[in-house]
This record gives structure tokens, sequence and C-alpha cells, in this order.
């Protein structure tokens, strides 16, 4: 009983010394005044933890990596976010310099969130920052469009920067841009995948029907976990996804192309040397195992060196039907740089059955 009045009292005189501070005006809000050290490192864990939980089933399409996608973020972000968060040659302007918290400079550092955060947090803004909720005015394609460009920004010199923003949805493709994407001939057929995304789907429904089929076909990574990787490693990144979709395809003299001559192929303990002896074995084979499994990218690392790069990634691998499987996969591939782009000299794999 003793203790129970205690607290009640202790919480009341701390209610009256609150009231107290909030009415007296002492609090000073000022924009230039700093907070606590204290005040600080709660407030952004709050944030982070709230980012975090609320972005938590913010499903990713899988079309991030679509050149009209980027390039019609770089028109958004080139009209509403650069006051705020700057671009590749740009200087600072007065209202960031004034804004508490100063918000971050995406061009020059990226944003250390995932896509899916990213997503959320251009969407419903962030209290108490300065940070808008575009969401109020804008869908969730033209959000998605934001969160592709974000991915590309860090890496863009001011020029190509100026390039990709000036030009609208739908103009002319950019060779750096689109270099990317220059395998999506129209030759997407069979539909093998199950798990489309739902918001790439709804994002597609603007586009053109070839376009709308590429997505359906496109695997599920190269979204999630991107923003880990350093902007170096994007394009050696973008040639192991390709190496991957191609096989899926079925499209084994494309997937061989992009493998160096000398390529050293590790697979479950058995070792191919060059590109001719994996064509002639397990290439089909694998091939043939790609068609019918569903790819998840779980993470990726990845790095560049000079004219090599390593990306690592992990990824869940189902199979139905007769063979069903459900494995998760690990995948190193070493690239090389040459005048054709980046070309894959070392690949290990391996897998195993998740119980
Ligand atoms: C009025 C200023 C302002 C504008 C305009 C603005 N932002 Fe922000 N933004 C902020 C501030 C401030 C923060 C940092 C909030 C914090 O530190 O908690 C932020 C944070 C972010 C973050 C999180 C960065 C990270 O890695 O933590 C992203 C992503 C972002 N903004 C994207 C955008 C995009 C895209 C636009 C344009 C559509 C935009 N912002 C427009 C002020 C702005």
């Amino acid at each position: 009983m003793k203790t129970l009045r205690t607290v009640v009292i202790t919480f009341a005189v701390l209610a009256v010394i609150a009231a107290a501070v909030v009415y007296s005006g002492t609090f000073n809000i000022a924009a230039d005044d700093p907070h606590w050290g204290i005040t600080s490192r709660t407030i952004e864990s709050m944030r982070d933890r709230s980012i975090a939980r609320q972005a938590y089933d913010v499903t990713v399409p899988s079309s991030l990596d679509d050149a009209k996608l980027i390039a019609s973020g770089a028109s958004e972000y080139a009209e509403m976010c650069t006051g705020c968060h700057l671009a590749p040659g740009m200087k600072d302007t007065e209202m960031r310099k004034g804004l508490y918290p100063m918000p971050p400079e995406l061009a020059k550092h990226g944003s250390q969130r995932s896509p899916a955060e990213q997503f959320w947090i251009i969407k419903h803004g962030i209290k108490m920052t300065g940070m808008p909720a575009w969401g109020v005015t804008h869908d969730d394609q033209r959000i998605w469009s934001m969160v592709a460009f974000l991915q590309k920004l860090p890496s863009l010199s001011a020029a190509q920067y100026r390039e990709l923003a000036v030009s609208r949805e739908g103009g002319h493709s950019h060779d750096e841009m689109a270099s990317q994407d220059e395998s999506h001939s129209d030759d997407a057929k069979d539909h093998h995948h199950g798990d489309h995304n739902s918001n790439a789907e709804a994002d597609a429904n603007t586009r053109k029907p070839a376009e709308q089929a590429h997505d359906h076909q496109t695997h599920d990574h190269a979204s999630n976990s991107t923003s880990e990787l350093p902007a170096s490693v994007a394009d050696a990144a973008a040639v192991v996804d390709r190496f991957q979709k191609l096989l899926a395809e079925g499209n084994t003299t494309a997937a061989a192309e992009l493998l160096d001559p000398t390529v050293l192929i590790f697979e479950s303990g058995g070792a191919e040397r060059s590109r001719a002896e994996y064509a002639s074995h397990h290439l089909k084979s694998d091939a043939e195992f790609m068609r019918t499994a569903t790819l998840k990218q779980l993470s990726r690392r990845g790095n560049v060196s000079g004219d090599l790069a390593f990306v690592a990634t992990e990824s869940s691998l189902k199979v139905s039907g007769a063979k069903a499987a459900d494995l998760t996969s690990t995948e190193t591939m070493v690239l090389r740089r040459t005048p054709q782009g980046w070309r894959v000299t070392h690949i290990h794999w391996s897998s195993r059955a998740n119980k």
C-alpha cells in the first residue's frame, strides 16, 4: 500500500514538473539550438526502430533497375528533393543549412536504408524533421521511381545526373542506365514464376505490354538489399543478375557470353575450368534447374577494387512439382572489367536443403 502511494505521488510530482516545463516556455524549441546528446540519441533510436518496423511488410518491386523508372524518378527528385537533399554538382542550399535535423546529402552519401525503408520514408515522411509525406500527393508508382533513382544517385557524376534529370519518362534512353536493360529483348514468353510481386504488377499497369511481360519474368532479387552495396559495384552486380535471368530464361548462349573464356566454376566440390567446358557440361542442366526454380535474394555483399569485383549473394531457391526442393543457396562471383563490360571470371556455388 505504502509503495503504491509513493509511486503515485512520485508520478504526480513528475507530471507537475513536466507541465511546468511545458507551460513556462523554458524549453527552447529553436531549430538552431541542438538537442542534448541523450535527447538526440533517444529520438534517433525511436526513429530508426519505427522506420524498420513500419517498413517491415513493404514489398519491393522487382523492377527497381528499370531504366525508365530510374529516369522518371530522377526528374521527380530534381523537382522536389534537391532543395533539401542536394544533387551531384550542386552547392549547399540555404534551406538545407537551416533545417534541424539537417537533411542528409543523398547525392554524396546515398541512403543507408533499404529500398523498402526509403519507400516508407518518402511516402509517409518523418515527424518533426521537415521530411514531408510525399504519399499525400503521389501514388506508389511515383514513389518507387524515386526509390529506384536513389539506388543510382550516389554513383552519378554531375553530367550524368543532369542528363537523367532533364529527360522525361519515355524519352530516349541513356547509355549508362540502359546498359543493364539491354537483355530485356521482347522474347518474354514463358512465365515460370508464380510469385509475382504485387507492387510491381500495379506499377506495370501504366506501361507497355512488352515491359509488363518482362516484369513478370524478372526474379525477385536485385532489389531488396542493393543499398548495402557500394554504388561502384552496381554494374558488376547487374551482370550477376543478368546471368541468372538469362539462365532462367533458358538463354544459355547469352548467359555464356557474360562469362570470361577462362572462367573457373566451383560447384558442389566439382570444378569446370573454362567457359567451353562449362558450356558443354553443366550450363544446360543449371539453366533447366533455374527455369523451374523461384529465386529470392536474401542478402548480398560486394565490392570493387581496380578491375576486379566480387558479388556474394545468399538466396532462397524453391522448386515445386516433381522435383520439389526448398534450398538456401550461396553464390560468390568474381568479375573482371573488360572493354565489353564486367565478365564473370569465377563462380562458387553451394546450397543446402532447408529443414
Ligand atoms: C524540406 C526538406 C526536405 C525535402 C523537400 C525532402 N526531404 Fe527527405 N529528408 C529531410 C530531412 C530533414 C530528413 C532527415 C530526417 C531525420 O534525420 O530523421 C530526410 C530524410 C530522407 C530520407 C532518409 C535518408 C536516410 O538515409 O536516412 C530519404 C530517403 C528522403 N529524405 C528522401 C526524400 C525525397 C525522395 C524527397 C523528394 C521527393 C525528399 N526527401 C524531400 C528533409 C527533406
